[in-house]
């Protein structure tokens, strides 16, 4: 592979949760890249490496930037295994590196990703091995080389994974007792809101913490990437240029605004959240930046005239479904007798209970919580005579 030259633009592949595609080609288009195309959870543009850098820090809504390196159609497993062979793989890492397949297939002759990842990565060790005896290990967990295939009913799109690790891993988040939400998809969620991150934000239900932290790093200009502990992928690179990469680094460091940028507020009625969340706030930085309190929502009131709201309240199946029922109803009287003033978003699983709030909603947006169909539920809480009082 030729070195890249900083300035060049070359194609660049950034892959996102489902419904968030247009939060990230907007983040996207902030990083002045070109070209900016939205996909199935991808978005593609053109950029150059100072880009590709910037990307993995400041996207909040990326799960990977990826670096496409070869498109073909793959009809059987021969021309898979003799596509791959045509590149050659010494170009791109050493064997001394370790590295692994991520492949995702759909609607293809091909049904098993798992048997797609083997087969290619038969082809790169038996390259190594033909010309030097020796093959790369390979490294599922902790690979310093990942190379994704993306397989579309057989058209292939292999790629150089930038990232490494997944991006919503930043970093802040150490407690691991309790189930919380995507990183990634907590950002998309708060972006959705069309927050303007200045007036208050409010998380009532803040489990341990991911909106109330992902929205303050926006407020504050926070680039995501700068908690990350492990090495991006790109550092492991032939054309890593560590001296760009620090300038992206410093660049991003200096953007930061030090003072509070807006009222950030967290509720849980969970002593226990309530600490974890204490914890990741305080591994972020942000503990003079966001306020929690161990409270009931429903005995809360709106700390301003306006504001956004944003919620993840229970949905589990463990919980009965009369109990269930109730505890959407509350939120809807809580919101609809509390909050007057503010714009409510209710992310939930449980669309059934989510009837139970009672309030009209002016927008319904699908999303995914990992296998899980979910809105996100907007709900204008009109003062006075312009309160919606309508069913769903
Ligand atoms: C699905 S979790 C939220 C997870 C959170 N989004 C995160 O990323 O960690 C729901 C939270 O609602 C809290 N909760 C349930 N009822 C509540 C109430 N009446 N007032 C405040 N918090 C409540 C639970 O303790 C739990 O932490």
């Amino acid at each position: 592979m030729a070195k890249q030259k900083h300035n060049e633009n070359f194609n660049i592949i950034a892959t996102t949760l489902s419904g968030l595609e247009e939060v990230l080609a907007a983040e996207l288009r902030d990083l002045d890249m070109e070209y900016i195309k939205v996909g199935n959870r991808a978005v593609s543009c053109s950029g150059n490496l100072r880009q590709l850098y910037e990307a993995n820090l400041w996207c909040r809504t990326a799960i990977r930037i990826l670096k496409p390196i070869k498109n073909f159609k793959a009809r059987d497993e021969k021309d898979l295994y003799e596509q791959v062979q045509k590149i050659n793989w010494a170009d791109i890492f050493d064997l001394e590196q370790t590295f692994a397949i991520d492949a995702v297939v759909s609607h293809s002759t091909f049904e098993h990703s798992l048997f797609v990842a083997q087969l290619t990565k038969d082809a790169i060790v038996d390259q190594f091995r033909k010309k030097t005896g020796e093959r790369p290990s390979v490294d599922r967990i902790r690979p310093d080389f990942r190379i994704n295939l993306h397989m579309h009913e057989n058209m292939v799109t292999l790629s150089l994974d930038s990232s490494g690790d997944s991006l919503h891993r930043r970093g802040y988040r150490l407690q691991t007792n309790v189930a919380p939400l995507n990183e990634v998809l907590a950002a998309g969620i708060v972006a959705l809101s069309g927050w303007d991150k200045k007036s208050t934000f409010i998380d009532p239900m803040c489990g341990s913490g991911t909106f109330l932290i992902e929205a303050a790093m926006m407020a504050q200009n926070m680039a995501p990437g700068l908690f990350r502990r492990d090495p991006f992928g790109f550092e492991n690179w032939k054309d890593y240029n560590e001296q760009l990469f620090e300038m992206v680094w410093n660049t991003a460091e200096a953007k930061e605004r030090k003072t509070p940028q807006a009222e950030i507020i967290g509720y849980d009625i969970d002593p226990d959240y309530i600490e974890a969340a204490r914890t990741n706030i305080a591994n972020a930085g942000l503990q003079d930046v966001i306020k929690i309190e161990e409270a009931n929502f429903f005995e809360t009131n709106a700390p301003a005239e306006q504001g956004v709201l944003v919620m993840n309240p229970p949905y589990n199946e463990r919980i009965q479904s009369d109990d269930i029922n109730l505890l959407y109803k509350n939120i809807g009287d809580t919101l609809k007798n509390n909050y007057q003033g503010f714009d409510a978003f209710v992310f939930t699983g449980n669309l059934e209970a989510a009837k139970s709030i009672g309030l009209r909603t002016s927008r319904r947006t699908p999303l995914y919580n990992g296998p899980i169909d979910c809105r996100l539920l907007k709900y204008e809480l009109y003062r006075g005579s312009r309160r919606s009082g309508g069913e769903e």
